[in-house]
């Protein structure tokens, strides 16, 4: 008996079945081009666009997985955190057709989603294992003790990872999502050019800050062009000096994280670290990482790019692992409300 998942925190509209042992069936993502224009996600939009895009690819999802409505045995939602808007399309849309059909409705924490994003593949961590979860709106390390412990170890205190990114990319002139422009520009740079700053915080070792390197980043720019305006066309042109402050952001952003990783990985020696959300699809990262865990001795699991970034599928594995390991009632339908804050954590 088939599970049908909806994801609508952010700015996409997903929709994914997975059957009851954990085999997904279907997965459906519409993307919202328009944000790119305004330079990030605008809240009012998104939620506009879910409602266009929400019934058709809930249809689609079902149509490739070859699952009729009836058939479904359970739904899951994402409840939050997120967009209030966007949650509340989901939400309602998931809300309605559970109770048309009478199945029960699971509220999914979408960070819960990502974490356990890598055991969408049977071959994916066992718990114990350390999950690294860095996204444009979060940086989480978190302790995963079991299926259903888990617990945040530390957070960004002020820019997520990928917020580091698509900012760095919009001082450089480079357009939004700005992770995969920066990732390219910095494969061509020099990752030792400049010494931009590595935040380690004394009274938190887990947790991270990446607002201080960014405001570096933008001295440096204005400094650096000023002084290329003068020299432009002689020893060094403006593309590869992008190119090298691309890359040295890069190199001190993956550093942060790996070092955050290993005093994580010293109090907690487990087997594996889970690396999840949109910064996970940057190559540097992962190489950087399984590099680490070689010398220290842990395996490193990372999604492919479509289960990086927001979709149904990790939530639709988030609620199977709910049903198999159950620790808790859920909610009814009627109770669940869209929790645009939402933490990670064992007690929600
Ligand atoms: O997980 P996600 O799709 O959305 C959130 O839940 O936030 O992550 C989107 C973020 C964006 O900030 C984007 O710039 C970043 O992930 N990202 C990357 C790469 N691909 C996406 N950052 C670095 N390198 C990449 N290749
Ligand atoms: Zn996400």
């Amino acid at each position: 008996m088939p599970l049908l998942a909806i994801e609508t925190s952010c700015d996409e509209t997903c929709a994914a079945v997975m059957s009851e042992d954990a085999r997904l069936l279907s997965n459906v993502v519409a993307s919202q081009e328009i944000h790119e224009q305004y330079g990030g996600v605008v809240p009012e939009l998104a939620s506009r666009m879910h409602l266009q895009h929400i019934a058709g690819v809930v249809r689609k999802a079902l149509q490739r997985a070859e699952v009729a409505p009836q058939q479904l045995n359970a739904l899951a939602v994402t409840h939050g955190p997120g967009l209030i808007g966007s949650l509340l399309v989901g939400l309602s849309f998931a809300k309605g057709m559970a109770l048309d059909l009478g199945v029960p409705l699971l509220g999914i924490n979408h960070l819960e989603g990502h974490l356990f994003s890598n055991n969408i593949s049977p071959e994916g961590p066992q718990p114990p294992f350390l999950s690294l979860i860095v996204s444009g709106g979060h940086s989480i390390l978190a302790y995963v003790e079991d299926w259903q412990r888990y617990r945040i170890l530390g957070e960004t205190q002020d820019d997520a990872a990928g917020e580091a990114f698509d900012k760095v990319a919009r001082i450089l002139g480079l357009p939004y999502p700005g992770g995969p422009q920066i990732e390219k520009l910095a494969a061509t740079g020099n990752a030792h050019a400049i010494a931009f700053p590595v935040a380690r915080l004394k009274d938190a070792p887990f947790d991270f800050s990446f607002s201080g390197l960014k405001t570096a980043v933008l001295y440096h720019v204005r400094k650096a062009l000023g002084n290329a305006a003068a020299t432009l066309g002689e020893a060094q042109s403006l593309t590869s000096l992008k190119a090298d402050i691309a890359a040295s952001f890069q190199h001190a952003l993956i550093t942060a994280i790996l070092e955050t990783t290993v005093r994580a990985h010293e109090k907690y020696p487990v087997a594996s670290v889970a690396l999840a959300g949109g910064v996970a699809c940057n190559k540097a990262l992962r190489a950087a990482l399984v590099k680490l865990g070689e010398a220290r001795g842990f395996q490193v699991f990372y999604p492919p790019p479509i289960y990086c970034t927001d979709n149904a599928a990790m939530i639709a594995r988030a609620a199977v692992i709910r049903l198999t390991h159950p620790r808790r009632a859920n909610g009814s339908a009627y109770q669940l409300a869209p929790q645009p804050g939402l933490k990670l954590g064992s007690s929600e």
